[in-house]
């Protein structure tokens, strides 16, 4: 049976894939997509989702916008990566769906709510939206079979040197999803940086050829063309379907149980995320799946197959 799934995002190029690799997947019954502040401000993102539905084809699953802002400071997009609108440089179609009328929290409330079995968040923005829903509907917590969350690292950051973008723009959001107690899977930069998006990887996606592709190879190209000028990284990593790719199919990443928390504080540390990987901190107890290693052979498989099953 698919796993029913909400998808919390903040479309951004990457994000995009994300919602195709949930809405094309058998393996997933997408129930609604949610959209946070990060990338762009949340009118873009909540735009940038419909786009995305509208050049893929997807229809009937609901969108909604979420929180303006994180929880204890303002927005900062990251528009050096993702562009002004966070879609930055691609031609843009008008969108084919409206919004639901309902925000992001009563969107997620009422899938919870209505759900026969207990639903899986993947996240692949700030933690704003769920951090929401732990607050205002604790009485629902217990139908969130697990979150997936792209954020955070074991090792090193992207906006600072330990920080990495989704954790330090909302850490006092993540540090509350963590106190909920919600099963929490972290896939973090550790094993994104082993999804490079290679020539290869973008010929491969062009060659399919339908509209779906064209467009994915265009904001593949913008993405690596920023990464490229800003981290070095001319085969930029495709972060956030590794969310949506762990749901499908556990085997396309090694994962490990550890402890985890975000600092709120520190001058130089604020929003890194703290993994004990060596079991350091004997009496905290583990509180997280950490994604480790990826087989980057199986993950592009996945992404190229839900391309190709789209319009
Ligand atoms: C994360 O930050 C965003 O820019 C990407 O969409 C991804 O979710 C990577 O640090
Ligand atoms: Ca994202």
């Amino acid at each position: 049976m698919p796993t029913p799934v909400i998808l919390d995002c903040d479309p951004g190029y990457d994000d995009v894939f994300a919602i195709w690799l949930a809405a094309a997947n058998d393996a997933v019954d997408l129930r609604a997509i949610t959209t946070v502040a990060g990338n762009g401000t949340v009118d873009h993102t909540a735009l940038n989702a419909r786009v995305a539905c509208t050049v893929a084809g997807v229809r009937g699953v609901p969108i909604a916008r979420g929180a303006e802002s994180p929880l204890a400071q303002e927005l900062a997009p990251a528009d050096w990566i993702h562009g002004a609108n966070a879609l930055g440089g691609v031609d843009l179609p008008d969108v084919a769906m409206s919004l639901d009328d309902r925000d992001a929290v009563a969107l997620i409330a009422d899938v919870l709510r209505d759900s026969a079995e207990s639903v899986t968040i993947a996240a692949t923005g700030p933690l704003t939206n769920i951090a929401h829903v732990v607050q205002r509907h604790p009485d629902l917590l217990s139908r969130i079979e697990r979150i997936v969350w792209m954020g955070g690292s074991t090792g090193r950051g992207n906006v600072s040197p330990f920080g990495e973008f989704n954790a330090s723009t909302d850490p006092e959001a993540l540090a509350l999803v963590l106190d909920s107690g919600i099963p929490f899977t972290m896939v973090g930069l550790n094993i994104t940086h082993q999804a490079l998006i290679t020539r290869e990887v973008r010929s491969r996606i062009r060659a399919i050829g339908t509209e779906t592709a064209r467009f994915g190879a265009e904001l593949l190209e913008r993405f690596c063309s920023t990464y490229d000028a800003f981290g070095d990284m001319p085969d930029g990593p495709l972060h956030d379907p590794l969310t949506v790719a762990m749901i499908i199919d556990p085997e396309v990443a090694t994962t490990v149980r550890a402890r985890v928390d975000v600092e709120l504080h520190g001058d130089h540390t604020r929003g890194a995320t703290a993994v004990d990987l060596l079991e350091l901190a004997h009496r905290r107890p583990k509180n997280a799946t950490i994604a480790l290693e990826l087989d980057v052979d199986r993950y592009w498989r996945l992404i190229e197959s839900a391309v190709a099953a789209l319009r």
